[in-house]
């Protein structure tokens, strides 16, 4: 059995540079995610919010989260991108639902990437824009929350 990579980039390592793989073609779980998006919408009193990007001109978000005893119990977005944003979006939901709050400010794009399964290399930084709205959906909870407390930032 082949070794999980923690770096997404092996996913497409020894392709051709001029092959469509990995430059044009959304995986069955990135197509399925973008046709059937989890955790859609918006959450009514969210505990932390954020929209990341420009709503007038570009690709953005907006992220609302729900923290209970420091815990990411709800995580809903909506968001203008494309399918990779879309499908990244949805699964950066299931990645962070039900981790602390330290363990959500620490996913990265690997994390959502490699979840995925990988997707286009093009479409890579698609999926930062999940995360970064999380993580300042998640600080601004901590600045709204002074108690709340985390280990590293
Ligand atoms: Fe702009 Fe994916 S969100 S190319």
């Amino acid at each position: 059995m082949a070794e999980r990579s923690d770096d997404w980039r092996d996913l497409y390592r020894g392709e051709e540079p001029d092959s469509d793989i990995g430059y044009l073609s959304y995986n069955e779980k990135v197509l399925e995610h973008f046709m059937n998006p989890h955790n859609v919408g918006l959450i009514e009193d969210p505990d932390g919010q954020a929209v990341v990007g420009d709503p007038t001109c570009g690709d953005y978000i907006e992220v609302c989260i729900k923290i209970e005893g420091e815990r990411v119990v709800d995580f809903k977005f909506l968001v203008s991108g494309c399918p990779g944003a879309i499908s990244t979006s949805s699964i950066a939901t299931e990645l962070a639902i039900g981790k602390t709050i330290e363990e959500a400010m620490a996913l990265t794009d690997n994390d959502v990437i490699v979840a995925a399964g990988g997707i286009p290399v093009r479409k890579a930084h698609c999926s930062l824009l999940a995360l970064r709205g999380l993580h300042q959906a998640i600080q601004d909870y901590v600045r709204k929350k002074p108690r709340a407390r985390m280990k590293s930032s």
